[in-house]
């Protein structure tokens, strides 16, 4: 499996503290069955700058580290960025990191009170200029929570959407639970990653949310693509064919 999403890298953001612990997860996660983290640090003005020069210089120490502990996990650069105007102008000057630094897919995360307005033209404009924006947990979003017509807007102008593991899972809770099934039912999640910050109480396991999200698609190699095949094809910046969304009743 590939984590697309997880604050692996120690003492950038509100994630691992330190290095022990960034390694602690590590073999958590090649434990569950992951094979590949993009390490995505938080970027938001601020308070986590998290530059391009920032995240490839972290991601490198803690390959370095990897190795000398015999942890045979793959760590690739990204971040998860808050909304904030002129994405693609932060993008082409290093101060917002695309997955993999490929300059295809962003992890996008937007103000969790409410809907900025200038969220469609961020949209369009990242999309015209190559760049597919991923929405992170949509399902914890207390707007998209109560009309699942906003994602579903978002992704028919061309975003992906990410759901949690834990939120499939149940451990944020019973509406947020409901929500992201409800979301994987009518196809608007494309990726399930684990958002993990730490060992204790946000780990890296991915595997039992998408023993889950079988059940609720009622199709196995459905969600299996959803931490796998889908993962990949971003990695490498390929384009992803998805399907498009079921009718919002
Ligand atoms: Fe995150």
């Amino acid at each position: 499996m590939i984590d697309l999403h997880c604050h692996i890298l120690p003492g950038l953001d509100d994630g691992a503290h330190d290095l022990a612990e960034s390694l602690d997860m590590a073999a958590m996660a090649l434990k569950d069955g992951v094979d590949t983290i993009v390490a995505t640090p938080h970027t938001l003005d601020g308070l986590y700058s998290n530059t391009l020069d920032d995240v490839s210089q972290s991601v490198e120490t803690f390959r370095t580290a990897l190795a000398r502990n015999q942890l045979d996990i793959r760590i690739c650069p990204g971040a998860d960025v808050h909304l904030c105007p002129g994405m693609v102008d932060r993008i082409n000057e290093g101060r917002a990191v695309t997955i993999n630094n490929g300059g295809k897919y962003l992890l996008l995360e937007l103000p969790p009170q409410n809907i900025p307005p200038q969220i469609k033209d961020e949209i369009f404009s990242l999309k015209l200029n190559g760049i597919t924006p991923i929405i992170t947990h949509p399902e914890r979003h207390p707007a998209m929570q109560r009309d699942l017509r906003i994602l579903h807007e978002l992704v028919s102008m061309g975003a992906l959407a990410q759901v949690t593991a834990m939120s499939v899972t149940g451990e944020f809770g019973l509406p947020v639970r409901e929500c992201a099934r409800a979301m994987l039912e009518l196809r608007l999640i494309h990726v399930i990653a684990t958002d993990a910050h730490s060992v204790e109480s946000r780990p890296p396991i991915l595997s039992r949310a998408v023993e889950a999200a079988m059940d609720v698609l009622g199709n196995d190699e459905e969600a299996e693509d959803m931490a796998g095949r889908i993962p990949a094809l971003i990695l490498s910046g390929e384009p992803v064919e998805a399907a498009p969304p079921g009718r919002v009743k």
